[in-house]
């Protein structure tokens, strides 16, 4: 029952964002009397055009593919009219990352089916970043990531956008910035996410949006929340060209059925949340 409600209130919140009229906190209203009703801040005004140029993917051992190159794909086909934007993909050093697991243990079956990809920078480059991109993957279990926490740290505080894909968000939170914001992660590695550091998480949700923090669900969500911010930042009509022209429906922020599939207990509601974000709509 309670979730049923909870998915009418959902509802409600996105036709109310359809509409861009303020919502309202009101979707307390089904829940237990004691139940947080999550705010998140407006998504920050930029003109992508002119104010996000410079992107920056951080990379690290046994990354997810689709994390990364879900982003890199449409930000390259905006690229193609775009000559503005730079990407940066970051890492430790400038070896090649690699996919392959961290520890043998983790490969059973000692396959070598490992892609790699070549950093452009290192984590000790001061770069002037727009936008920071943190994927997930098995590397994010990795039980030494302070290479990569340190950098989400010092980097933090300089991005305009600061995105998280999967269980980069237990990246994030590990590093300490999802504390008291607003997140999602990837729905099969649910708890295992939560653990990693404190945010207000938040289930069902494709993505979600608080303030200059971007967070989505698993793997292919890197798509639809990168459509969202295109949409938000560069327009949605130049979003849902480059969606048609990809052949993917983004998903809207709550469209979430990998939550039900991993029967993860919907959290709080989320109220004002994705203010000020756009995302395009094929169908
Ligand atoms: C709700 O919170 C109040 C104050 O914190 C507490 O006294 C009350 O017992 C709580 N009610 C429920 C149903 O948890
Ligand atoms: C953003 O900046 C570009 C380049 O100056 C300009 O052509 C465009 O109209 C601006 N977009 C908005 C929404 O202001
Ligand atoms: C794992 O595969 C590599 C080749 O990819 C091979 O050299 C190595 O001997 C294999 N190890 C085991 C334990 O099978
Ligand atoms: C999502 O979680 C599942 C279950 O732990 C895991 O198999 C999958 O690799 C995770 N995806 C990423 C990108 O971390
Ligand atoms: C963790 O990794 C960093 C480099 O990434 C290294 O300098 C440090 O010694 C490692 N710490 C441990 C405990 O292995």
């Amino acid at each position: 029952m309670i979730l049923k409600l909870a998915l009418l209130c959902l509802v409600a919140t996105l036709t109310t964002l359809s509409q861009a009229t303020p919502v309202k906190p009101t979707c307390q209203r089904p829940f237990p009397p004691n139940t947080t009703c999550f705010n998140a801040a407006p998504a920050p005004k930029y003109n992508g055009t002119t104010q996000l140029n410079n992107i920056g993917v951080v990379l690290f051992r046994a990354f997810e593919l689709i994390d990364v190159y879900g982003v890199i794909d449409p930000l390259q086909q905006l690229a193609h009219t775009n000559n503005r934007l730079n990407l940066f993909l970051i890492a430790e050093t400038l070896d090649p990352v690699t996919t392959e697991t961290v520890s043998k243990v983790m490969n059973p079956a000692n396959s070598s089916f490992w892609p790699t990809l070549t950093p452009t920078h290192t984590f000790a480059d001061d770069l002037d970043l727009d936008i920071l991109f943190v994927p997930g993957g098995l590397g994010t279990m990795n039980p030494n990531v302070t290479a990569v926490t340190d950098y989400l740290k010092k980097t933090y505080p300089k991005v305009k956008i600061f995105a998280t894909v999967c269980t980069g968000a237990g990246l994030a939170a590990k590093a300490g910035l999802l504390d008291g914001k607003v997140a999602t992660t990837n729905k099969s590695a649910w708890k295992r996410t939560q653990a990693m550091g404190k945010a207000n998480w938040i289930s069902p949700a494709r993505y979600v949006v608080d303030g200059k923090v971007w967070s989505s669900s698993g793997v292919t969500a890197a798509l639809d929340l990168t459509f969202a911010l295109i949409s938000t930042y560069w327009g949605v009509d130049a979003a849902a060209d480059i969606a048609k022209g990809l052949e993917h429906i983004p998903a809207k922020p709550l469209d979430d059925p990998f939550a039900r599939f991993f029967n993860i207990t919907p959290t709080a509601p989320l109220c004002h949340f994705a203010k000020g974000v756009s995302w395009p709509e094929l169908l």
